[in-house]
């Protein structure tokens, strides 16, 4: 017997069941098996994030009988892994044919053919996959720190994630379950924004820091119950430093992953209002001191204060935010929120080159309410870590429901609201109880 044969196997191993086993064995039949790992970032770029960092589902895959070597696959794609190992084998399910994975498959063979390895592909495992047990994880749910942690690690693996506004249990669910497919990847929202606006609105009342922060707990407490994603919550101007610290400690409690604090004094108007209405942006100094309150309040590191710098809106220009940046910076701040209400935001693209080029760069929030037309993508390209769809499902909810409030008054009965309405079996089917 001449010697023994090498065999590679990529995986993700996140969650690890027989199909992943299965795929071991006939490597380990073959040879000396090495896997390659998908780190967080190469897995991050075709879905979601790992519920185990790489270390963690390093130390398990080791201990697998049969696994020689773990080493780490830095991208989807093998061809670097393969041309420095020369594999006389790779292994993979074999449904790998179609879809986002079609095309590494054929880089595989064809890297393979250049020293003469083969691709050995077992039939895939039916009947358990790691997508049916996340949706059983998404059943069960997530703990306060899993969750909380979350909104750092996705920041530490993709360049720019996205979040949505939710303002009820109902609008918290919808975010927690829509998924699209584009370009053949699954899309979701990585995050849900609490914004004051629209849980302002939702319950009939101004932006102005009326709400107060008990009723604010209890909408948070009902997304918390229906969703697994991170929180990040508006916190307006924070209120009193004395009190601000207190509300700190009671989102990190709560499992919220980040507070975003504006440096303006009450009585707080809502941005989009800009210099339309008197607004009063804080003394710098007195602003850092709250964000370092904040932070000094925080039991764990992974709870984030974010400070967020109204100049732009307030019409102060782009030297007099970025002196506030490089301020709360320096104060310890987790990550800047730039706001902007410009429809052309020829300002924050400048803000975020100068930021760009700070060594002490956190990551920067931007909120595209008036600026739709750009993508997430083009934010990201500009320096955007945190992409906030601010008030999206509650603007899209009122202009139905007043329409259909004036249908049933025009008609006197609801027949010609029925097509607005989703049908009343789908309602009843919406949410089913726990069995
Ligand atoms: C919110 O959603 O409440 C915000 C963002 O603070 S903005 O409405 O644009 O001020
Ligand atoms: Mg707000």
């Amino acid at each position: 017997m001449g010697t023994e044969k090498t065999v590679y196997v990529a995986m993700s191993a996140d969650l690890v069941h027989p199909g992943h086993i299965n795929i071991l064995q006939v490597a380990r039949d073959l040879g000396e098996v090495t896997v390659g790992l998908l780190t967080d970032e190469a897995i991050a770029t075709y879905k979601r994030l790992p519920y185990l960092e790489y270390e963690r589902r390093e130390q398990v895959i080791r201990e697998i009988k049969g696994v020689s070597h773990v080493i780490p696959q830095h991208t989807l794609d093998y061809v670097p892994n393969l041309r420095q190992l020369r594999p006389d084998y790779v292994v993979h399910g074999d449904d790998w044919k179609e879809g986002v994975q079609k095309k590494v498959r054929q880089d595989v063979i064809d890297t393979l053919a250049e020293w003469g390895g083969e691709l050995v592909e077992p039939a895939y495992t039916e009947g358990i996959s790691s997508s049916q047990l996340r949706s059983l994880i998404k059943e069960l749910g997530t703990t306060p720190e899993v969750r909380m942690k979350r909104l750092r690690r996705l920041l530490s693996t993709r360049p720019c994630i996205r979040a949505l506004e939710a303002h009820n249990g109902l609008t918290g669910l919808i975010i927690e379950r829509t998924t699209v497919e584009r370009d053949q990847r699954p899309v979701e929202f990585d995050a849900i924004w609490i914004s004051s606006l629209t849980d302002s609105t939702a319950r009939g009342r101004p932006d102005i820091e009326l709400v107060d922060m008990t009723s604010r707990l209890s909408t948070i407490q009902d997304i918390l119950e229906v969703s697994t994603k991170p929180l990040i919550v508006d916190c307006d101007s924070g209120g009193l430093i004395e009190h601000f610290v207190y509300k700190v400690r009671t989102l990190e409690r709560l499992g919220v992953s980040a507070a975003i604090v504006e440096d303006k004094v009450g009585p707080k108007r809502n941005s989009l209002f800009g210099t339309d209405v008197p607004q009063t942006q804080d003394d710098p100094e007195h602003f850092a001191q709250k964000i370092r309150a904040g932070r000094d309040a925080r039991v764990t590191e992974h709870f984030m204060v974010i400070a967020r710098i109204e100049s732009l809106v307030l019409g102060e220009g782009v030297d007099h935010a970025f002196d506030r940046a490089k301020r709360y910076l320096a104060a310890g701040a987790d990550g800047i929120m730039i706001h902007c209400r410009d429809r052309e935001p020829v300002e924050l693209f400048e803000f975020c080159k100068r930021y760009n080029a700070l060594d002490n760069r956190r990551p920067l929030v931007v909120v595209p309410s008036a600026f739709p037309q750009y993508t997430e993508r083009e934010l990201g390209e500009a320096g955007a870590n945190v992409v906030i769809y601010a008030n999206h499902l509650l603007r899209a909810a009122l202009p139905s429901m007043q329409h259909v409030a004036r249908s049933i008054l025009e008609h006197g009965r609801a027949l010609e609201a029925e097509d607005g309405c989703m049908p009343l079996p789908e309602i009843l089917e919406l949410i089913p109880p726990v069995t």
